[in-house]
């Protein structure tokens, strides 16, 4: 929305362009408005990013998983502003821990308890995002223009923000929910709208009719689902039959096969946010909201992490359904460590990638491959995992005495974690098929080369060792 001039000296806009003249001497605006309003919008932020990343492990189609995954971020990205912007206005203590009205609660819990991937999408993308919106755009309405710039430039950019979580979420909608559904979630709708009548629209500006509604899908309240889900897509996710950091560092394999190895490590980082979202499920009222902020720009590289695998698997023309992405790591972790101890292995594996046999060698076969491409992501790559090494510097290690206490600790709980290798073959849940030489055998038809007889014959597994190649054979 362009902001409309009044000529001053020699035609010039005054008031910076912020505004005329005359809109600035409107005087129905206040410190105590603007921040009561920003608390509203504070807290729904919140609650969007805590959605979307809440139920990251627990949606089964991967698109959601990758479109929440952003969505939390950009969300979280827009706490923080309203954080910063609030905590300006000489309010301290800032009470944004509080709930401003329990109709704001009422309907966020419904949406976060939504009972299908359906019901989800039509409670964020129909109802929680288009509230956000109403007090971002009620805001650059309502705020003095000059006085209160700030807070009108951050509901701007919020605005900008949430257009393109709408994009998203208009076109998710139009996928997924039906005419029919849409009158099967009739009520439910009404039921949100209640809640939000009941504070007098999303922002309290309005006559607030007081009542809220009976709940709906918050009669099951929402429970973390910490085992991850996936679609139909993903076959046999126990498999663990392929080990590729084994093959990565192996010598005898030439960099152009090294980077389809690489391009199946990033697809298979799709477990990485199914992980990170139980950690900050857990520690969701543990940790400040610094925490929060930084642990989901590194969950969101990780989303993006896995989408440049399935981009380098169409760049060569393979179809990554076709072989099994293993989601045994987040499973295991999930199910096996409180979220301290799972840091810790996030931790302690990013340590591991900093070296010179970590990314950097990553992005070294990359450029020697001559797939430019995969020089590209592990470019970028490596530059994500630097940056999750300062967060977990940040947030992790202060935990400790030392930066090797830190370490030893992450190792510790890996080496805690039961891979159950034998027991998903021995219970029938996977037989580790050895996917590799089908998937190259394509691949080398993609380059028109023949396949190097060692590279077609690799077959070492995930049984004896983890993704670090440390021996696992004596702690299972
Ligand atoms: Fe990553
Ligand atoms: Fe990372």
């Amino acid at each position: 929305m362009a902001a409309s001039f009044s000529p001053g000296y020699r035609g010039l806009p005054q008031m910076a362009g912020l505004c005329t003249l005359a809109d600035a001497q409107r005087s129905d605006w206040s410190v105590d408005e603007s921040v009561r309003r920003q608390k509203h919008l504070h807290y729904l932020l919140r609650r969007a990013y805590e959605i979307f990343t809440f139920r990251i492990t627990g949606e089964p189609i991967y698109e959601l998983k990758m479109a929440f995954s952003y969505h939390g971020y950009l969300c979280a990205e827009q706490v923080g502003a309203v954080r910063k912007r609030v905590g300006e206005m000489r309010e301290p203590p800032l009470g944004l821990d509080q709930v401003p009205h329990p109709g704001l609660k009422h309907f966020c819990d419904e949406i976060l308890a939504a009972p299908s991937s359906e019901t989800l999408v039509f409670g964020l993308y129909e109802h929680l995002i288009p509230a956000i919106e109403d007090i971002s755009g009620n805001l650059i309405r309502d705020a003095h223009p000059l006085a209160d710039s700030p807070t009108v430039r951050v509901a701007r950019l919020i605005l900008s923000d949430l257009a393109e979580i709408q994009e998203y979420g208009h076109e998710a909608l139009k996928c997924l929910v039906t005419d029919d559904q849409r009158r099967e979630f009739e009520p439910w709708a009404k039921c949100l709208q209640q809640c939000l009548s009941a504070v007098g629209g999303p922002d309290g500006t309005q006559l607030s009719t007081g009542e809220l509604p009976a709940a709906m899908f918050l009669a099951t309240p929402f429970q973390f689902q910490s085992e991850p889900q996936r679609d139909e897509r993903f076959q046999d996710p126990f498999n663990a039959g392929v080990n590729p950091e084994a093959f990565l560092y192996d010598e005898r394999f030439s960099p152009r096969d090294k980077t389809l190895m690489m391009y199946y490590k990033r697809i298979r980082e799709l477990d990485v946010p199914e992980m990170m979202a139980s950690i900050l499920y857990d520690l969701n009222h543990e940790e400040p909201w610094g925490f929060h902020e930084e642990m989901s720009r590194q969950l969101w590289d990780e989303a993006r992490h896995a989408m440049m695998g399935e981009v380098g698997f169409a760049s060569l023309g393979l179809d990554w359904t076709e072989i099994p992405i293993n989601f045994t790591w987040s499973r295991n972790l999930n199910s096996q460590l409180n979220a301290r101890e799972r840091h810790g292995v996030l931790y302690f594996i990013e340590q591991g990638l900093m070296p010179k046999t970590g990314k950097r060698y990553e992005w070294e076969v990359g450029l020697e491959s001559g797939d430019s491409l995969s020089a590209l992501f592990q470019d970028f790559d490596w530059a994500d995992e630097v940056l999750h090494s300062q967060i977990g510097r940040r947030w992790y290690v202060p935990r400790f005495s030392s930066l090797n206490e830190a370490l030893d600790y992450g190792d510790d709980c890996w080496s805690k974690v039961m891979s159950h290798w034998r027991d998903d073959r021995d219970q029938g849940r996977t037989e580790h098929r050895n996917w590799w030489p089908d998937l190259y055998r394509q691949a080398c038809a993609g380059w028109g080369v023949d396949p190097d007889p060692a590279a077609l014959a690799y077959d070492e597994t995930y049984e004896d060792t983890r993704a670090d190649l440390k021996d696992i054979s004596m702690s299972g």
